[in-house]
């Protein structure tokens, strides 16, 4: 594992939550997109290592809706930057980790991800993520 690539934090009300982290935290909005794989539209603050990722469903059939029905807002995942997913997701494997993914799949910015299960890191869902970086 490089380190952190970033942290999403599920909001509500994608817009409220940009004016926000934009303009009462003053962090630069880097780009908003949509994930229509996973029924979202994200927006990302900052670059490079340590970005802050606002993840917001698409609609309320979005898997996200349901999320913020049961536990509310807030941070949702810590994502590692890997140089190699699969090498580090049969590492993971091998040592018991429950990975919710059998494969890489599709996420922001054109990165191939997979996700970890909180039970496996002390309470908080983990990304792994190996891709192009927001530059
Ligand atoms: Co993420």
């Amino acid at each position: 594992m490089k380190g952190l690539d970033h942290v999403a934090i599920l909001v509500s009300d994608l817009d409220a939550a940009i004016r926000l982290y934009r303009d009462v935290y003053g962090l630069e909005l880097a780009e908003v997109e949509e994930v229509p794989s996973e029924k979202v539209r994200v927006a990302i603050f900052g670059h490079g290592s340590g970005r802050i990722e606002l993840v917001s469903p698409s609609g309320p059939d979005s898997p996200m809706a349901k999320t913020i029905e049961k536990r509310g807002e807030g941070l949702h995942h810590v994502c590692l930057e890997v140089p190699d997913i699969e090498k580090a997701m049969a590492a993971l494997k091998d040592q018991g980790a429950p990975l919710l993914d059998e494969k890489p799949r599709a996420g922001a910015g054109g990165a191939r991800v997979a996700f970890v299960h909180p039970k496996g890191s002390r309470g908080v869902l983990v990304e792994l993520r190996q891709g192009p970086r927001n530059a």
